[in-house]
């Protein structure tokens, strides 16, 4: 079956990036010209997506607007003549079908994805967290689809981590090896503080099904006190089959200082209008 829809659950506070996310969304946090929520709707765009629904919250209004039409705006580039410019935020707010969703309190990721039962019906869908940015040839959520177009199952991105990064992270147990990338899983579990199954971890890329939908309104809080989406999927591990897929690309964790500015030499290093300034910068650091 094709996926039509991408959720974005954005409707978490991002402490991590305090005092920038005290009145703005996370997510229009900017690598280097552009929010990373747009990042984010570029790759579903650009894996066929049609459908993107946001699961937002109270503080969420500048995202809103960021996909909106801003009239003034348009009249202001189009009278003074930056007709490039124009085209560029006129294309922002015809992007692609946007629905919008409040998630009324923050019980978690699993909690989040539940607010959208009654819009997706029995479809699959991909999740996308936008704070995990990811440069690659072909988009990571193009990757997933072409796998669940093939085994029609859930499906974890993963990525090998640091042993002592374990804890930050959901992490899967592998259970028999499918091909070069996908692998059946045995079970995953949240942030394991002690014994983690594995170095292999979840992120911000899915694929979900009904059942694991299913299994969501099944399982109790867990971790941090959150209903969580990694013990929803554990769950239908065990019953039926959830897939891990090693992406191909290079993430990086934008919900993070460190990842945000990792992203953004990674990024300008990659434009050509960017390049040169870059090295020359790091060139001039002094030494000390
Ligand atoms: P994070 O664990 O990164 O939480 O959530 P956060 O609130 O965004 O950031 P920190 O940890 O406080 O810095 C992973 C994703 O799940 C969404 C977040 O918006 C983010 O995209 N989320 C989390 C929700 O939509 N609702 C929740 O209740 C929790």
């Amino acid at each position: 079956m094709k996926i039509k829809t991408a959720v974005f659950p954005v409707a978490g506070f991002g402490t991590r990036m305090l005092p920038a996310t005290k009145a703005i969304p996370k997510e229009m946090i900017t690598l280097i010209d552009k929010p990373l929520i747009q990042y984010a709707v570029e790759e579903a765009i650009d894996s066929g997506i049609e459908r993107i629904i946001f699961i937002t919250g109270r503080t969420k209004k500048a995202l809103e607007d960021h996909f909106d039409i801003n009239v003034e705006l348009n009249n202001t580039l189009l009278e003074s003549g930056n007709l490039e410019m124009l085209e560029e935020i006129k294309k922002i707010s015809e992007m692609v079908n946007l629905v919008y969703v409040r998630q009324k309190r923050m019980l978690g990721l699993g909690d989040a994805i539940l607010c959208v039962k009654d819009i997706v019906n029995d479809d699959p869908f991909v999740v996308i967290l936008p704070d995990d940015i990811i440069l690659s040839d072909v988009p990571v959520v193009s990757q997933l689809m072409t796998q669940f177009e093939e085994y029609g199952f859930p499906i974890v991105s993963t990525m090998k981590v640091k042993e002592e990064d374990t804890s930050k992270y959901g992490i899967v147990k592998f259970k028999e090896c499918i091909n070069d990338r996908l692998s059946l899983l045995d079970s995953l579990v949240e942030k394991p503080k002690t014994n983690s199954p594995s170095t292999n971890a979840i992120i911000g890329r899915y694929v979900i099904t009904s059942s694991v939908m299913k299994a969501l309104e099944e399982i109790n809080v867990g971790c941090n006190n959150e209903l969580q989406l990694t013990d929803a999927l554990n769950l239908v591990a065990a019953r039926e089959s959830v897939y891990g897929y090693e992406f191909e690309g290079k993430r990086f964790d934008c919900g993070t200082r460190s990842g945000l500015l990792e992203a953004t030499i990674n990024f300008a290093y990659k434009r050509s209008d960017l390049k040169e300034d870059l090295v020359k910068i790091i060139k001039e650091l002094p030494n000390n």
